[in-house]
């Protein structure tokens, strides 16, 4: 988590890296901070809150300097205090380091520092110090950089700002790095829609790289000092996709732009798909894991295998290594993740190293994307919004494709997702808008509400359940209605909501549970393709076809949206979560 930009060059790197370190800030926003090298003398503004307070508050769009490093941080080892905001310096003040990652062992490291002058509580200031030794035993900048990271366990990157070095020097160690190149100077960063603003040459960093930038130049070396390739390529990535355009919210932009995604996949061929069925072996099991938002589409996906007779089993990225013993060398991963870094995912690689992996993956540059032997590109472009939106949507899709095209039903699936037509369903139309609103202003003040919903749409519960959690911080449960007698049906009283999902194959079913909610006198809001006598409330959500459950998914979207606005919270920015989780 957290996120680290730099800049060497011929221009002020401030307003470039205020722009920049913004949009990276769905990697965490506990903390912010900022180093530059002032004609050599090293300045560090950081404060705990969000970016653009902290830029007011320190007049920061007044510095200037050639030479910066900025970091936004999601707090791990160390509270949100202002002393474990990065930058860190040296005890002399003469470098400091932005990170992003976590130094497992950086309690043993600390106790062969017991002669520095210790400021915070973090994992990252041990690597300061370490460097500050290396340079006092009179290595140059690279190489002292290079050998303070050798004894660093865990998963890491971080920017290293010398004011007594024209150079800045970054390690990539695990976390995700990238060098942005341009005419007046060179960037270094987490993400490229940081600075894809300035420019779209891009060299994506591997583990082990030791980069050195200049104002117009720069080198890539391993740790020992060798020269390691590495290719220039242009980021197809437009400006447009990273910024919000006319929408208040990234959550919104991100909801709305999924009708033209999913026409986008209508017209693909499916070729990927095709190559990654290829990978599955009859005689191994399928495993589909994830997490999150993703472990969500996981399961759908599993559930699709099993309606055509293929036993697929959805695993959370999580609980991975309690299968180690069952795994043979046959079975199958896919893994569905919009970041492509989730540590939970990133680390079960090793133990599923001899297993084909299938991935559906949004972050084609990332480390699970280079690990996987298919890959099938989401396609969804950059999104910021902490919740996952578009993602879901388009994971869901592909894992479904996947299923029916393994299976042998390929026209089937193309058929069934024509059926899927989000304006013939009416999402975004203002019926439906203004009954989601109306939904919204009824939960928007209660503590928790259920979500009630067997099957496919149980699945979608949990999913919608999950979006109203992260973003409104109203405590949802999602319950399936098959077992809400045997406990959940204990909650329900005259106070409580519960969100039905009332799909045409179990009408029947779930009204009957329905009932017996309304006995108990608890309030329904049911989310259906026609409305009933027991709904309180009633959102209408068409449905035709096996891709029905992408309607109702986005329909949770925009009610959470809703939700969040009325209670005043920032929902691309929901209190302790990261839009990537990469530490455990
Ligand atoms: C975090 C995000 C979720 C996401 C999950 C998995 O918890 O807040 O939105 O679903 O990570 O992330 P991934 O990038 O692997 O899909």
């Amino acid at each position: 988590m957290c996120g680290i930009i730099g800049y060497n060059g011929k221009d002020n790197a401030i307003p470039y890296l205020l722009d920049g370190i913004k949009n990276l800030e769905y990697r965490g926003y506990d903390s912010f901070g900022c180093a530059i090298d002032s004609n050599g003398e090293l300045v560090i503004k950081k404060d705990v809150g969000r970016i653009d307070n902290i830029i007011n508050k320190y007049k920061l769009q007044d510095l200037s300097a050639n030479k910066a490093i900025m970091h936004t941080r999601w707090a791990t080892t160390g509270g949100i205090e202002q002393k474990n905001a990065h930058p860190i310096a040296d005890c002399y003040n003469r470098i400091a380091v932005a990170h992003n990652g976590i130094i497992e062992n950086w309690k043993e490291l600390k106790e062969g520092l017991s002669e520095h002058n210790i400021k915070s509580d973090t994992d990252t200031e041990v690597l300061a110090h370490l460097i500050e030794n290396e340079l006092k035993a009179g290595k140059d900048l690279k190489s002292a950089v290079a050998d303070a990271s050798r004894p660093i366990k865990g998963m890491s990157s971080f920017i290293v700002l010398d004011t007594k070095n024209d150079d800045l020097v970054a390690v990539k160690k695990g976390s995700p790095l990238v060098m942005g190149l341009s005419k007046n100077g060179n960037f270094v960063s987490s993400d490229v829609p940081s600075f894809i603003k300035y420019t779209n040459k891009v060299i994506y960093l591997s583990d082990g790289d030791v980069v050195s930038i200049g104002k117009d130049s720069y080198s890539i070396e391993n740790l020992n000092g060798e020269k390691r390739p590495h290719v220039v390529t242009t980021a197809n990535m437009s400006v447009k996709s990273v910024e919000k355009g006319d929408y208040k919210h990234f959550m919104l932009k991100e909801i709305m732009e999924q009708p033209s995604l999913i026409k986008k996949i209508k017209d693909s061929g499916f070729e990927e798909v095709e190559k990654a069925a290829s990978l599955i072996q009859k005689q191994g099991t399928i495993y589909i894991t994830g997490a999150g938002t993703s472990f969500h589409a996981a399961r759908l996906g599993a559930r699709v295998f099993r309606e055509y007779g293929i036993n697929a089993i959805p695993v959370q990225g999580q609980d991975i290594p309690s299968y180690k013993k069952v795994i043979s060398d046959r079975d199958v991963f896919i893994i569905i993740s919009q970041s492509g870094e989730t540590a939970d995912i990133i680390n079960i690689l090793p133990i599923i190293k001899n297993n084909k992996k299938i991935g559906i993956i949004n972050n084609q540059e990332s480390a699970l994307s280079r690990e996987v032997d298919a890959l099938i590109p989401m396609g969804a472009g950059t999104e910021k919004s902490v919740a996952a939106t578009k993602t879901f949507t388009l994971s869901a899709i592909y894992i479904t494709m996947l299923a029916m095209i393994y299976a042998g039903k390929k026209e089937e699936a193309i058929r069934e997702l024509k059926l899927l037509d989000i304006d013939m369903y009416n999402v975004f139309v203002p019926s439906v808008i203004s009954a989601i609103n109306n939904v919204a202003e009824k939960i928007k003040d209660l503590e928790s509400v259920l979500l009630f919903g067997r099957d496919y749409d149980y699945i979608i519960a949990l999913e919608g359940a999950l979006k109203l959690k992260e973003i409104t911080y109203i405590h949802a449960e999602a319950v399936d209605s098959s077992t809400f007698k045997h406990g959940p049906l204990a909650l329900i009283s005259d106070s409580t909501y519960s969100i039905s999902f009332v799909s045409k194959a179990l009408r029947q079913v779930m009204l009957s549970n329905v009932q017996e909610v309304k006995t108990r006198k608890g309030k329904i809001i049911g989310i259906s393709d026609s409305n009933s006598d027991l709904f309180d409330l009633f959102i209408k959500v068409p449905e035709e076809g096996l891709f029905s459950f992408i309607p109702k998914a986005i329909v949770m979207q925009l009610l959470s949206y809703k939700v969040a606005a009325l209670k005043g919270l920032d929902m691309d920015h929901p209190r302790n979560l990261a839009k990537v989780v990469t530490v455990l």
